[in-house]
Formats: C-alpha cells, sequence, structure tokens
C-alpha cells in the first residue's frame, strides 16, 4: 500500500516523547502503518534488570498485533540521546527486531529511519534482513 512517510514519521516522533529509557537515555519512537491504514505507535520501554527492554519498533508490533492486526505496509523509526534538539542519525532496527519483523511482513515492507519527516531513508525488509528465518521454515510440507 502506498503510504505518507511524512505523517508516518510524525507519528514515530509523537511516540518517541513518550519513551522510557533512564539507563540508556536513548529514546526511539515508531510507527507502524496497517495494510487498511492504521497507525500504531511504540517506544522503547526498559528495566533495571536490562534484558527486559523492548524496542520501540517491537512495541508498536505488540501493540498493533494484540489489537488483532497482522498485515503491515511499512514502519517509521526515529531514535537519538534524550539532550539533542534535532535527531542528528538514521536509526535502523536492531536484529531482534528485524526477526520480528520477518515474522509479520513480507520482503517488501518499508522500513523508514527518520531525522525528520522530510529527511529520512528508506529500506526493504528484505534489504535489512536478507534469507531470514520465518515462518515458512516451519510450515513446510513437502518433507
Ligand atoms: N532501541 C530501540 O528502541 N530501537 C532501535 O532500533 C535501536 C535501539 C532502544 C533499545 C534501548 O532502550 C536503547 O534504544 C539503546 O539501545
Amino acid at each position: 500500500m502506498a503510504y505518507d512517510a511524512g505523517a508516518l514519521i510524525v507519528a514515530a516522533m509523537g511516540a518517541r516523547e513518550k519513551a522510557y529509557a533512564p539507563y540508556s537515555g536513548f529514546l526511539v519512537g515508531a510507527a507502524l502503518l496497517t495494510d487498511d491504514g492504521k497507525i500504531y505507535t511504540g517506544c522503547n520501554i526498559e528495566n533495571a534488570a536490562y534484558s527486559p527492554t523492548n524496542c520501540a519498533e517491537r512495541t508498536a508490533f505488540y501493540h498493533a498485533v494484540k489489537e488483532g492486526e497482522r498485515c503491515f505496509s511499512a514502519i517509521a523509526i526515529t531514535g537519538a540521546m534524550a539532550d539533542v534538539d534535532a535527531i542528528p542519525d538514521y536509526v535502523f532496527p536492531c536484529g531482534v527486531c528485524r526477526q520480528v519483523m520477518a515474522e509479520f511482513c513480507g520482503p517488501d515492507f518499508a522500513v523508514i529511519s527518520a531525522r525528520s519527516p522530510a529527511d529520512y531513508k528508506v529500506f526493504t525488509l528484505k534489504e535489512l534482513f536478507p534469507e531470514a528465518f520465518g515462518p515458512g521454515n516451519l510450515r513446510q510440507t513437502s518433507l
């Protein structure tokens, strides 16, 4: 589905303001677009025990899946340390989040990394996570 990257990035920037990141100080927001045009947002949520930390992207996916969504077109991501005035760098999803994307999304799913609504890069999931292990590996009937 065609998407409005600017609107998705604005939603990701709003979600970033909700990030709970007292340990790293790195605030991330994500906005996930469903095939039928709904947006689910997420922020990173850290934990004193560190490993329970959830990235913004996964928060958005789990939020959407809990609402019954299964089909997604794009995700916008924006992240930076808390004290910056402007987002200095493009942030890309960690490996665990790429694996979660591969669970629900096809190879053409768009990953938009944004510094601002007008300054962003777009990659497909296939470009960011080629040769992924995914649900298809567990659903082969020919064996
Ligand atoms: N983080 C995300 O939420 N998404 C990314 O794409 C990269 C990293 C979070 C996890 C942790 O709370 C903080 O950023 C520093 O790694």
